[in-house]
């Protein structure tokens, strides 16, 4: 032990000897001795370079000090060891903020290499062009990195002239929208170019018929993957032919239509070619199967049409191969088996058909992910023993079923197993969940399995298991899960064997939903050892009883539903201090008590619907200000609505988009209707209380309302004008109260509303004509005797004297005006309104986490 010790520090110390002679070397004799000590120009360089960072962001760079003479030992620089001239600066992800003063970089002469990516650059200082004859020096960069600024936002690329050793040029993720000429600035370079990354650029035209560029003669790397481009594929890419040195090509993410031109045949260098995602509509060419080289072949997400071509069986170095498109037919080749290189296999397409036998594996001895989602059925023999060992399988909406193959048994190293959809309804009981219990990311989502899995215990860190038949008690859960859904089965009895059984560790459960289950009971006191939970959701089951106070614990929560139970008492937790709660659904249940106020103030969704709670609204909700949803309808609530109403910017002030879309059931339009981010509406429900007194102007300031719901209670006065102001509005409904007047002319420039329904009151004249009002049914207006016009029967001389002669005196100057208004862009919009919502037909319960499912077969398919 000592011997050890003792050797380490006689190390240390010849270093720190070394260093220091070194250092005091070069200080005395300034680089005499070929070792490096920057030089004075660079130096100042760098630090004017480091005031365009610190002016925005301070203590960054903090190596680079003053006080440091040498400059080569600052944070990312580098020297070259005999001259000591900066030849390397890379500061790439290091959160740096606020200018790249590219003219300071320029006097650093012999800068070879400048990698400023990954940070939060937000503006380039361009060359001062009318000094440009005094400074035209020419930069010696041949690599620059300036990628994943989100926030640079370059209007040209003049500055790019300079550049002219330029060998790599990577300007990925960075906004250049307003450069329209991007293609011709980069060939203006005349450089050699090897390699060119303007992936997610925001670009929008590849000029595709531009025939000629001269970049191309030398370049091997071309991304300009994710952009906007909708034309065909651009002819200079192919124009050189034989002579072209290109080897990697990436168009994937954008919306590329047409065919892949045969000339890509003399690309033959070509290793990689990334189409994927884009919209290519002609058929796969028989052709591709002669190139080779590649060994990277992306089509995936495309339309492409025909069938696929059992060429792709020839392209033996092939390691990666993803093809999908609805519109492809006929059978997968058996020809793919041949393709002994392939480590990742994707094939997509509802209209292939057709059966998987073994002949599709025969030689895949190196294949590692198979992704297949294709109405396709397999006909492999029980004794099969595949040649590969996967380390995923993704087969959704295929015809796997009705029993899970034995081959994947074989698989000893799965990490990732996916079956959704699949029509999968038996399992070997205890050999399925000894099978699954390293897999990581577990889905089953969506077919019949139907298994009692009171004994089970789950290991997987995601698990997908909804929309099965899963029955009996809850199953165990280990440590490990993160992620848990287990909503749309049958599971029943109660709760606590699965939450209140203690976890040898600290749980890691993340996400849990049991909704929509057969659950019963109370919910338990057992909440501590799940602290962690960021989502839960037990909506739709029959839990009753009241609400454990252990549930306050939560701290992480962001979303909890609880709705459509049978739980009961106050709503007494004091969840105030859970900063991340945003959502609370607790409606459809047997509340009562006051209207629960002991929330954080970020709470934006609070639905609180049919219960039985009572007194006044509390003005406490006025403090909600980031609140977006409040529904408070069908409970016992009397008073008036408190004028302070306003105070809730969320429903009233600047728009702001939530962060979680995950399907979400509303009632508004009259219906229930299914919408995919709540953080996209702004609704108020209060109907069918006690409520009375005029409905209060402040509820007309709250302009971003979608959605206004105030029907069944016992309100008085008129209809305000103000109600033009909510020009958000989509659906109106104050019906069965006791308003008076008339409809406010105001109320056609709502030109998105489609449902309005103001029957049952004592409304009177005529409905403002011309407009889309006239579009909506009759019984949405019966009720009140006193209103006429179309769609209710025309008004006598009498009743329309009698009734809206004040509105229409006041709004007559703004009638012709919202005319216009409301024909036209109210009735497409409307429609538009009506079909937008988006009816998921889901698989998938919450959308949020589709994205953890799919990472998967994004990995998959990304290439
Ligand atoms: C930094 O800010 C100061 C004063 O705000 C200004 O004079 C200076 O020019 C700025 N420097 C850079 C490099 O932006
Ligand atoms: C300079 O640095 C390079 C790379 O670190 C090294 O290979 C070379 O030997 C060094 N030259 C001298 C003279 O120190
Ligand atoms: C341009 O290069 C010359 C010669 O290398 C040098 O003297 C001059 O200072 C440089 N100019 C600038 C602005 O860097
Ligand atoms: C560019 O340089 C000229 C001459 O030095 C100066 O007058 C002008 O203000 C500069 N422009 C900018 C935008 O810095
Ligand atoms: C930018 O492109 C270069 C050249 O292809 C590559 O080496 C580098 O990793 C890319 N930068 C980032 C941040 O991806
Ligand atoms: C593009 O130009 C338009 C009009 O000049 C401007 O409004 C917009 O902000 C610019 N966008 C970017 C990303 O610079
Ligand atoms: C072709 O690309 C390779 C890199 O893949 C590069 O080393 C070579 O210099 C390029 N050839 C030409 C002629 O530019
Ligand atoms: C799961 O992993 C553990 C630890 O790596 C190992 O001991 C066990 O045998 C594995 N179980 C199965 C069924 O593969
Ligand atoms: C669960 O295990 C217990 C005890 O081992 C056994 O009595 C019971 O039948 C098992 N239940 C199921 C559904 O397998
Ligand atoms: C909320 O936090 C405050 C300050 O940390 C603390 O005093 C209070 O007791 C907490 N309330 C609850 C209900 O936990
Ligand atoms: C509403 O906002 C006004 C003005 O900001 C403020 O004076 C009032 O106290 C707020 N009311 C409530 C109940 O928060």
């Amino acid at each position: 032990m000592l011997g050890f010790t003792s050797q380490i520090p006689i190390v240390w110390l010849l270093l720190l000897l070394l260093s220091t002679t070194i250092f005091e070397r070069c200080n005395s004799s300034n680089t005499q001795l070929g070792i490096s000590n920057c030089n004075e120009k660079d130096r100042s360089a760098l630090l004017l370079f480091k005031l365009g960072v610190e002016n925005h962001s301070s203590n960054k760079l903090s190596s680079w000090s003053i006080n440091e003479k040498n400059c080569c030992s600052w944070k990312g620089v580098q020297c070259d060891n005999i001259t000591g001239r900066v030849t390397t600066l890379d500061l790439h992800q290091q959160y740096l903020e606020g200018e790249i003063n590219l003219q300071s970089l320029f006097q650093i002469e012999f800068l070879t290499y400048l990698d400023l990516s990954l940070n939060g650059f937000t503006t380039l200082s361009s060359f001062n062009q009318s000094n440009d004859h005094n400074n035209n020096n020419l930069s010696n960069i041949q690599y620059l990195d300036l990628s994943f600024n989100d926030d640079l936002h370059l209007d040209n690329l003049h500055w790019l002239s300079k550049f002219s050793s330029l060998k790599s040029l990577n300007l990925s993720q960075i906004n250049l929208q307003n450069q329209t000429n991007w293609l011709q600035s980069i060939d203006m370079l005349h450089v050699s170019l090897l390699e060119l990354r303007l992936s997610s650029c925001h670009l929008t035209d590849i000029f595709a018929s531009v025939k000629h560029v001269s970049f191309t003669n030398s370049l091997a790397t071309l991304d300009l993957s994710a952009n906007h481009f909708d034309s065909e594929l651009p002819a200079w890419l192919f124009e050189h032919g034989n002579d072209m040195n290109i080897s990697h090509i990436d168009l994937s993410f954008n919306f590329l239509k047409g065919q892949i031109p045969k000339s890509l045949l003399s690309l033959r260098k070509l290793e990689t070619l990334r189409l994927s995602n884009n919209e290519l509509n002609e058929s796969i060419p028989d052709w591709l199967g002669q190139h080779e080289n590649l060994k990277y072949l992306g089509l995936a997400e495309n339309m492409f049409r025909g069938s696929i071509p059992s060429s792709l069986g020839k392209l033996s170095s092939l390691v990666d191969l993803s093809v999908s498109s609805d519109f492809l037919t006929g059978n997968i080749p058996t020809s793919i088996g041949k393709l002994f290189n392939l480590k990742s296999l994707v094939i997509g397409g509802s209209s292939l058909s057709g059966v998987l036998s073994e002949i599709h594996f025969s030689n895949l001895s190196s294949l590692e992910t198979l992704v297949l989602s294709a109405p396709i059925s397999f006909d492999m023999d029980s004794k099969w023993i595949p040649p590969f060992q996967l380390n995923g399988i993704s087969l959704s909406n295929t015809i796997l079923g009705p029993k899970f193959p034995t081959w994947i048994y074989t698989q000893r190293s799965l990490e990732y197993l996916e079956i959704p959809n699949s029509r999968v309804s038996s399992i070997d009981g205890d050999i399925f969940w000894r099978f699954v219990t390293n897999i990581t990311h577990l889905n089953l989502s969506n077919n019949s399995m139907s298994a009692d899995l009171s004994n089970v215990t789950l290991n997987s860190e995601l698990l997908f298991m909804d929309h099965n038949n899963f029955r009996g008690g809850l199953p165990h859960i280990s440590a490990n899960v993160i992620y848990l859904d287990l909503s749309h089965n049958s599971f029943f009895g109660t709760i606590s064997p699965m939450f209140c059984h203690r976890l040898g560790r600290e749980n890691s459960l993340d996400y849990l939903d049991i909704s929509f289950n057969l659950l019963t009971g109370e919910i338990p006191d057992c909440w501590e050892y799940w602290k962690g939970l960021s989502f839960l959701f037990m909506e739709s089951n029959m839990l009753t009883g009241e609400v454990p106070p252990s549930m306050d614990l939560f701290i992480d929560l962001i979303i909890l539903d609880l709705h459509n139970n049978s739980l009961s008492g106050n709503f007494s937790l004091d969840l105030s201090n859970i900063t991340n709660l945003q959502f609370i659904n607790i409606g459809e249940n047997n509340f009562s008590g006051t209207v629960p106020v002991k929330m954080p103030r970020s709470m934006e969704v609070m639905i609180l619907r049919s219960n039985q709670f009572e007194g006044n609204i509390p003005p406490q909700l006025c403090n909600f200000s980031s609140l977006i949803q409040l529904d408070l309808s069908h409970n016992k609530l009397s008073g008036s609505i408190p004028k302070c109403i306003s105070n809730i910017t969320g429903m009233g002030g600047a728009k702001k988009t939530s962060h979680y879309p995950f399907e979400f059931k509303l009632y508004t339009k009259g219906r229930d209707l299914e919408y995919y981010d709540y953080g996209l509406l702004r609704t108020l429900d209060l109907s069918a209380n006690n409520l009375s007194g005029e409905i209060p102007s402040q509820v007309f300031n709250l302009v971003q309302l979608k959605s206004l719901n105030l029907s069944r209670n016992h309100f008085t006065g008129k209809i305000p004008r103000d109600i033009g102001d909510m020009k958000n509005l989509e659906s109106l409904d104050l019906s069965d109260n006791k308003l008076v007047g008339g409809i406010p002319v105001t109320t056609s420039t709502l030109s998105f509303l489609s449902f309005l329904n103001l029957s049952n009151n004592y409304l009177v004249g005529q409905i403002p004509v011309g407009t889309q009002l006239q579009s909506f049914d009759a019984s949405y207006y019966v009720g009140n005797p006193g209103l006429c016009g179309a769609p209710l029967p025309i008004c006598d001389h009498g009743s329309y004297l009698h009734g809206g002669h004040n509105d229409i005196d006041n709004d007559e100057n703004s009638f012709t005006q919202s005319l216009y208004f409301g024909l036209g862009v109210g009735f497409a919009v409307g429609f538009w309104c009506i079909c937008g919502p988006l009816f998921l037909n889901s698989a998938w319960r919450h959308t949020y986490f589709r994205f953890l499912n799919n990472v998967f077969v994004v990995v998959g398919f990304s290439n």
